[in-house]
Formats: C-alpha cells, sequence, structure tokens
C-alpha cells in the first residue's frame, strides 16, 4: 500500500488539534481513481465538522474539494464529462480527505480542470458553486430580477452573485468596507452590512428587491430579507436554520430541517466546470497555505472574513 502525508483530526476542538499524519492510499478500485493533489479548498464546513459540540467519528479525515492530476485509473472509470485518463488535471467534488498529497475517489466526481483556473482557483470551485447554484433554482432567479445576496465578497456570495448576474438578474451585495470595489469588480451594486443596512439597501435598489439570499446567517440579514422580500419561497439561507425554521424561509443545505438539493447539486457541478472553462466565472483565492500549516488555514476560514477562499498546496 502506498502511504502519503494527509490531515487528520482524532478530537473536536478548535483548528490546532488538526495532525499531520501519514495515511495509505488505496490504489483504484473499479469506478475510482488516485489524483495527485495539487491544491485542496479549505471551506468553513471542514472547520464546523469538529468544532466544539460535535461528535464526528474519529480519525476524520478533511478536505471535500481537490485540484490536482489522475495518476491512476481503475477499470471502468468514467467522470460525468467523459473518459478520464492518467495525467490529466482534474477538479474533484465531493471527495474525502482532501487535505492530503494523493486521495483515490469516485470517477463520478471527477471533471477536467478548466482551463485558466489554477489548481487553488479549481480546487474552491465546486463546493461554493454547488451551492450557489441551489440557492438561485430554489429562490427561481431569472432574468430581470433584482437579488440581495448577504455576504457577496464570501465563497457562495460570490458565485451566486456571478450567477445570478449570468441569468439576467441584477445583484446587489453586502460586504465589509474594504470589499466594496471587489464587488464593483464583479458588476455587483454593493452595500455596507450593518446598522441601516436595509435603508442602504433600498437606496441602491429604490425598486425593490425581489429575491434575497443570505450566505451569513446573522439576525440582521435575516431581518432585512423579511424588510424588503414579501414572498418567503424568494428567502433563502445557508447558515441561519434557526431563524430560517421560524421565519418559514427556504433553508438549504445540510443545516436542521433543509433542503440538500442532491439533485441540483450534483448536475450543478457540470455546468459550473463549463462556466469557468469558457471564462465566465472567477474564484477569488485569497491565501495558499502549505499542507502542513492547515491549521492556520482552517484558523483563517473560521475567522469569517477569509477576503476570498483558501486552498492548501501539498
Ligand atoms: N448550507 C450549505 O449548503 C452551505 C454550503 C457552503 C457554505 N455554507 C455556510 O455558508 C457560510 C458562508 O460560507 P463561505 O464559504 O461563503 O464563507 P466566507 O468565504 O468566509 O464568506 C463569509 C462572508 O460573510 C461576510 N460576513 C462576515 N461577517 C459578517 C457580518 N457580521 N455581517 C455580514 N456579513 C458578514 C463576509 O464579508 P467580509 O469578508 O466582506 O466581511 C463574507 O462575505 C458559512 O457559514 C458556511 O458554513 C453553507
Amino acid at each position: 500500500m502506498v502511504t502519503t502525508l494527509a490531515v487528520v483530526v482524532n478530537r473536536t476542538g478548535a483548528p490546532d488539534v488538526v495532525e499531520i499524519a501519514e495515511v495509505d492510499v488505496a490504489p483504484p478500485a473499479d469506478g475510482e481513481v488516485t489524483i495527485e493533489v495539487r491544491a485542496a479548498g479549505v471551506n468553513p464546513v471542514d472547520v464546523k465538522q469538529f468544532g466544539p459540540g460535535t461528535s464526528p467519528t474519529f480519525p476524520l479525515r478533511l478536505g471535500r474539494e481537490v485540484a490536482g492530476v489522475v495518476t491512476a485509473v481503475g477499470d471502468g472509470a468514467s467522470g460525468p464529462l467523459g473518459a478520464i485518463s492518467v495525467g490529466d488535471e482534474v477538479v474533484a467534488y465531493p471527495v474525502v480527505g482532501g487535505y492530503a498529497r494523493a486521495v483515490t475517489v469516485a470517477a463520478t466526481s471527477v471533471f477536467p480542470k478548466p482551463r485558466g483556473l489554477s489548481f487553488e482557483q479549481a480546487a474552491n470551485l465546486m463546493l461554493v458553486g454547488v451551492t450557489a447554484w441551489h440557492l438561485l433554482e430554489a429562490t427561481g432567479v431569472a432574468a430581470g430580477d433584482r437579488v440581495l445576496v448577504h455576504g457577496a465578497s464570501g465563497g457562495v456570495g460570490l458565485a451566486v452573485s456571478q450567477l445570478g448576474l449570468l441569468r439576467g438578474a441584477e445583484v446587489v451585495g453586502t460586504a465589509s468596507e474594504a470589499n466594496q470595489q471587489l464587488l464593483r469588480d464583479h458588476g455587483v451594486t454593493p452595500v455596507v452590512y450593518g446598522s441601516g443596512l436595509a435603508d442602504r439597501v433600498r437606496a441602491a435598489a429604490p425598486d425593490g428587491v425581489d429575491a434575497a439570499l443570505d450566505t451569513v446567517g446573522t439576525d440582521e440579514a435575516i431581518d432585512v430579507s423579511l424588510e424588503l422580500v414579501s414572498d418567503r419561497d424568494r428567502i433563502a439561507t445557508i447558515a441561519a436554520f434557526r431563524r430560517g425554521a421560524k421565519e418559514g424561509i427556504r433553508m438549504l443545505g445540510g443545516g436542521p430541517g433543509a433542503d440538500p438539493g442532491r439533485e441540483i447539486r450534483t448536475a450543478a457541478r457540470s455546468e459550473l466546470v463549463r462556466l469557468a472553462d469558457a471564462g465566465k466565472l472567477d474564484v477569488i483565492v485569497a491565501r495558499a497555505f502549505p499542507l502542513t500549516e492547515a491549521a492556520a488555514a482552517l484558523e483563517l476560514v473560521a475567522s469569517g472574513h477569509p477576503g476570498g477562499q483558501v486552498a492548501l498546496v501539498p
């Protein structure tokens, strides 16, 4: 059995409980491929899944998405967009244990790496992308809609803003002062979150907003959404599950009572790869860390203001 360096978690706690260990890399069985990881995407869920109060099964392997190069292909292994060969540059999602130098995954998770995206960018395309796609589908965002995106400078927020614009919607997005220009550069009308937000959104969208998409989960985001959008089926959250249930808005993803949207998310992956390959979808990587500094990468993501997405580079 071949071994590789990987990030492993053996107890709950803060990001600094993660360990770097040698783990086995299974050879690819039928329908699987082995990928030499060039970058792994770091997402908030990676930190949350072993946070205080959780009860995961240990040892826990982190990393749900990677980009890299195929080193071995099992019998009958074919991806959603076609054949996979040794040497192919690929992106894979969902995977288990992507924080590693190598990982063996189901070929059904493997797609050609979009040209024009670096490995660090490609490793951060999918998880936020499928979530963004689900937000837009669940609230029926279409051409002509004016959409409010809470947390538009974040991973999911920037993806949902770009995908909304591609659908022909207008997007008003919230972000900190520091990220207002980033939103402008992506065609989003920026507003600063914080006290007085509803009035600032009204000033930015005098004819009102048709849908509100929350990627932040604060009471402020939910309150402002409820104040500005009358149809609760057109308000969705991926983070405020307690408030969401109380208010009867759409709750999406893995939270309690939320719609996992598996079919929508599974199908979205091919679309995301096509759009990124065509240069229509930007991925902003704030920082890349060596694999051995996974704790620092997780700390940055847990801060809630990473300033873009975060990659681990083996
Ligand atoms: N349910 C699902 O399926 C699903 C899927 C993916 C992610 N999520 C969750 O969605 C959330 C966002 O994920 P992400 O990857 O997009 O995170 P991220 O890249 O860290 O983005 C965080 C965003 O929140 C903004 N923000 C931080 N504090 C804020 C505050 N007090 N008020 C308003 N905005 C604030 C940030 O703005 P500034 O940086 O400009 O301050 C940034 O735009 C996380 O909780 C994650 O766990 C859920």
